[in-house]
């Protein structure tokens, strides 16, 4: 059996997880950052490197007691080499590295986003590339293929914002605090979805996304509405920011939940058409979704609405593996390790998307 350790840092989640044979999670232990943040309406870069290290080691110890095993019974350090936060990353590489030198075991860099997809991998024997990849992150939006061996083609990819900001922008519009996506995906359960029509940027002929213009026109549409003026709403754009707006003396619970249920119902529309589009072109019959808005519920149900009528057969792995965690990390790292890939000790971050 190999037992693989994955370590992610990449933004305000301190994730180690622990991964036997590629496939069986033993342990999976997340402790976020998010409260430290929540004043400021988005991720602050130096206060996410900081609590990285203060908690680093407890993360790993608590992984390592629940899948009862020692750090010698472990066979190989992965960790999250981008993209991401650069002082987040490197904390995690330096702890990475520190571990695989001591242990005397190899060290195996994985990309983040595909990390993501694989979790899709390691949620059944028979998902096995090729397969169309959606990834649905705070940071990243794309559709791609991912080939045999994990070669990953890029389709396209968000123009703007990614799709997890759009919920965390507007849910800071909304005064729903910060991060917004889970906000939204549990005050839209009271609200219409079709409460208000806002636009759907789905036109354009390719893949590429666009999320903006969907979140000026709920930004519009919450200032007729009497809401507060000024601040858009900046979301998870890694920039201090002043308070989050309170909900307008105009607005009540119930506006707001319409307002929120019509804005997710508009997003998942648009993730939906281009995954659509993408299986279509491909002539791929497998859709694999990973990602923090993946453990949306709403768009979960759409994708097995689609999946019964025999579109396509979609695999959305546990909410609690679509956001960030370490046995993606630790997974994807089984596949690296099984084609006798290992990476150096002088291995280096990098912050922005490799897969193209
Ligand atoms: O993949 P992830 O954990 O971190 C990044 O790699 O960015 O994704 C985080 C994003 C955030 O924008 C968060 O608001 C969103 O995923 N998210 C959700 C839900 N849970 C997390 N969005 C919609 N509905 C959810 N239930
Ligand atoms: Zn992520």
């Amino acid at each position: 059996m190999v037992r693989i350790l994955g370590i992610e840092t990449s933004c305000d989640e301190t994730a180690i997880g622990i991964v036997e044979d590629g496939r069986r999670v033993a342990s999976s232990v997340v402790a976020s950052s998010q409260e430290f943040h929540r004043p400021y309406g988005g991720v602050v870069p130096e206060i996410a490197s900081r609590v990285h290290v203060e908690v680093i080691w407890g993360v790993c110890e608590e992984a390592l007691a629940r899948a009862q095993c020692q750090l010698a019974q472990i066979d190989a350090i992965a960790v999250t080499q981008g993209p991401g936060l650069p002082g987040a990353l490197l904390i995690g590489l330096a702890f990475a590295k520190g571990l695989a030198l001591s242990l005397d075991r190899p060290l195996i860099g994985v990309d983040h986003l595909a990390a993501h997809l694989y979790v899709g991998e390691m949620t059944g024997s028979d998902v096995e590339p090729p397969y169309v990849g959606l990834v649905v992150s705070g940071g990243h939006t794309l559709l791609c293929v991912v080939h045999p061996e994990q070669r990953v083609e890029l389709l396209g990819e968000t123009k703007d914002d990614a799709v997890g900001e759009s919920f965390d922008k507007v849910a800071k519009m909304l005064g729903l605090g910060y991060p917004g996506g889970p906000a939204i995906d549990r005050l839209s359960e009271e609200g219409r979805r079709d409460a208000v029509a806002f636009t759907r940027s789905t036109a354009r002929d390719g893949f590429d996304f666009s999320f903006s213009g969907l979140k000026t026109d709920v930004y519009r549409y919450v200032q007729k509405l009497g809401q507060g003026a000024g601040d858009k709403g900046q979301g998870k754009d890694h920039t201090p920011r002043p308070g989050p707006l309170a909900p307008g003396p105009q607005l009540d619970r119930q506006q707001i939940a319409d307002i929120a249920a019509s804005f997710q119902e508009a997003a998942v529309d648009i993730l939906m058409a281009k995954a659509l589009r993408a299986c279509q072109r491909t002539g791929l019959r497998r859709l694999v979704v990973g990602g923090g808005v993946a453990a949306n519920r709403r768009l979960r149900e759409r994708l097995q609405h689609e999946q019964q009528a025999g579109t396509w057969q979609v695999v959305v792995p546990e909410p609690s593996l679509c956001v960030d965690n370490g046995a993606m990390v630790a997974g994807l790292a089984f596949a690296s390790l099984r084609r006798g890939h290992r990476s150096p000790l002088n291995l280096n971050i990098y912050t922005n998307s490799q897969l193209n």
